[in-house]
């Protein structure tokens, strides 16, 4: 089965059945909730960025250069990695595109959020944000990025069995807006993210988890614990 491992904020490893090993928002460097450090990450073949905010690159440009991971983010943030970062396996994608990789198919999805690349200081690698559709060993996870509510959110119902959704508030969606995200989705399981990070996205998962109630699953899984599904 695959499985999902978080480490905090925004980042999962999403492993397949074959051992290939996808990572996501890779935000550890001064997260205060990650439980590992870029060094733990031995096998990465992966690393997908949702976005450009520093909470999201966070060290996925180093873990890439290091393990040889593929970048598989927006056409704007991949040609910041090949062009500022040196990093040449990118493969770019855009909202609504989707290719099939060796480990299965990661489709970009629409978020409605900021576009600012960290660490680009001319502003030419701005992007526009966005989630990631990732089918892979016959299941699908839907990792929104950060997001606010969107109605977009209708056309993935009945395709995702795990959805990694942000309920912080105050960036994103909170958990009032996750909720129907929820419903909007009808994912088997919910993993909530993007809270609890710094006290200004405080939240709390299982009051989330009575409001979806008996809709989905909602596991909610503390900096290290994993999922498989
Ligand atoms: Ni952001
Ligand atoms: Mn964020």
């Amino acid at each position: 089965m695959p499985r999902l491992t978080f480490h905090g904020h925004s980042c999962f490893v999403l492993e397949s059945n074959d051992g290939t090993t996808l990572l996501i928002d890779p935000f550890l460097t001064g997260n205060p909730i990650a439980d590992i450090g870029p060094g733990d990450l031995t096998r990465v073949d992966y690393v997908l960025f949702s976005h450009g905010h520093e909470d999201h690159i966070g060290d996925g440009f180093e873990i890439a250069q290091r393990t040889g991971a593929m970048v598989v983010s927006t056409f704007e943030i991949v040609s910041f990695a090949q062009q500022v970062k040196g990093i040449e396996n990118a493969h770019p994608l855009h909202i609504g595109g989707g290719h099939d990789f060796a480990v299965g198919r990661i489709k970009m999805t629409p978020a409605l959020h900021g576009g600012a690349v960290a660490g680009d200081d001319t502003g030419q690698f701005t992007t526009v944000p966005g989630g990631f559709l990732i089918t892979l060993d016959g299941k699908t996870v839907y990792h929104a990025g950060d997001t606010a509510l969107i109605t977009d959110m209708q056309l993935l119902k009945g395709q995702v069995d795990v959805a990694c959704l942000p309920i912080g508030d105050n960036f994103t969606m909170g958990p009032d807006d996750a909720v129907k995200a929820v419903a909007m989705i009808e994912p088997r399981t919910v993993i909530p993210m993007h809270y609890n990070t710094f006290d200004i996205i405080a939240q709390d998962p299982r009051a989330f988890a009575r409001s979806v109630g008996a809709s989905a699953r909602v596991e909610i899984l503390e900096p290290g614990q994993s999922y498989e599904f």
